[in-house]
């Protein structure tokens, strides 16, 4: 077998702490954070964002997430925004296949190194053996913060990203809220200085390397429902601004982008179905209705089924009570509306049903297994791909009612707890999705 191509995500890291007190995986550091700074030998403290650093087996941090380093150039964030100097040269030709046709899925070398440092943690030999497996599935990379993808070899080869970075993230709850805000330049930071056009430009670099990305999970649903939040409202016009220039962006260096829509429990409902496909649609020909615009991601980092057997009961009222449901009612209003969508799901999550105490719970759902593996053999001609989106084990919000990204959501009884912040390893979770996998694993 020929070396599979390399890539880093490259990123910064605090130096380490060495003097021991914090438990293995435990808080050490972070905004707010008034406990140990230092870890038990054996394990790290290392920062995995503002809000927290967290102890982590070994001796040496691990590859760092996927978070700020220094800008090389300084964007001394003008107030006047300017638009990018260089776009983005040759028309690349979209495939009329789905995206994954003929091409490997890169596995993520950053969650490969999270899920072979849990899988040493677990002493039963089988499940750590089944853990371990869970490093050859591939998900995707979320870029979450400023971080850029290098390479250095190369075969065809197709990378899975999350493009998640927008200002005022997360308008609607609090639990992953971002680095850029509206109020400091966040629009022109995220278009030019700090993180499209860098993503692109990192792109452009490797032409046989194909791209597909989620495009900003939560971010469209938000303005379909919660107009009436108020960070919401304030947001949706940067929101629309950044999206368009994101898919423009990524749709002329041929990225495949497949915008979020949420889920079967969010814009499913009757109500939600058509102003949705509108503004789907919308977004869409604003954008040019490029072809490597393919459609829309389902279900990223919630836990529906695609195929309930069974309607889980707090669907209750919801004909489209799962996202093959979801997904064949939405199709057609789009095409209707222009747009010719296909769709990708996440399943990463989803082994499990019957779970929740209300549809509308997000957060760390307890007994929640890894659900069906990554495969193009989707049954639907309306589904590119079942993906696994959500890196299983990063955490989806804290516990910690006195953190400043504390949603309430993460301290109800159906989620899990103690947790961690946002995107940072949950070691107790993880072993739960192994042992309560459906295919086992
Ligand atoms: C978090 C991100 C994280 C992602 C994947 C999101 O909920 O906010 O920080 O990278 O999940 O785990």
């Amino acid at each position: 077998m020929r070396s599979a191509a390399f890539f880093a995500l490259l990123a910064a890291t605090l130096p380490a702490l060495t003097n021991a007190q914090a438990q293995t995986w435990a808080q050490c550091g972070g905004i707010g954070w008034t406990g140990a700074t230092t870890c038990v030998s054996g394990s790290t403290c290392t920062e995995l964002n503002d809000y927290y650093s967290q102890c982590i087996p070994g001796s040496n941090a691990p590859p760092p997430p996927p978070t700020s380093p220094p800008p090389t150039s300084a964007p001394t964030s003008p107030t006047t925004p300017t638009p990018p100097t260089t776009a983005p040269t040759g028309t690349p030709t979209p495939s009329a296949n789905n995206p994954w046709t003929g091409y490997q899925v890169y596995l993520s070398p950053y969650y490969a190194t999270e899920v072979q440092a849990a899988a040493a943690q677990i002493s039963d030999a089988t499940q750590s053996a089944k853990a371990l497996s869970v490093a050859k599935i591939p998900t995707f990379t979320w870029f979450d913060s400023v971080a850029f993808i290098q390479k250095s070899t190369g075969q065809k080869q197709l990378v899975q990203i999350v493009v998640y970075d927008l200002p005022d993230r997360d308008c609607a709850a609090l639990a992953s809220n971002g680095e850029f805000s509206i109020a400091n330049n966040g629009q022109a930071n995220y278009n030019y200085y700090n993180y499209i056009d860098q993503l692109v430009a990192q792109i452009q670099k490797f032409p046989d390397v194909r791209v597909v990305a989620v495009i900003e999970p939560d971010s469209l649903a938000n303005l379909v429902t919660n107009l009436n939040v108020q960070k919401c409202a304030n947001a949706q016009t940067t929101y629309l601004n950044c999206v368009n220039y994101a898919l423009k962006q990524l749709s002329a260096v041929g990225v495949y982008s497949y915008m979020d829509a949420g889920h079967a429990g969010w814009l499913g409902w009757p109500a939600n179905l058509t102003p949705a496909a509108q503004l789907f649609s919308q977004v869409y020909k604003n954008a040019g209705s490029s072809p490597f615009i393919k459609g829309l991601a389902t279900n990223v980092a919630n836990y529906n089924a695609l195929s309930a057997a069974t309607p889980d009961p707090i669907t209750q009222g919801d004909a489209n009570y799962d996202e093959l449901h979801y997904i064949n009612a939405l199709a057609p209003v789009l095409k209707q509306q222009g747009f010719p969508a296909t769709f990708i799901v996440d399943q990463g999550r989803s082994g499990q049903q019957n779970l929740r105490q209300q549809w509308g719970d997000w957060c760390n759902v307890k007994g929640a297994g890894f659900g069906t593996r990554p495969t193009t053999n989707t049954g639907s001609s309306l589904i590119d791909s079942i993906v696994w989106v959500k890196p299983g084990g990063e955490c989806d919000g804290t516990s910690n009612s006195s953190s400043p990204r504390f949603d309430s959501h993460c301290g109800l009884s159906d989620a899990a707890q103690p947790a961690p912040e946002a995107g940072t390893w949950f070691q107790a979770y993880f072993e739960t999705l192994v042992s309560k996998a459906n295919p086992p694993l």
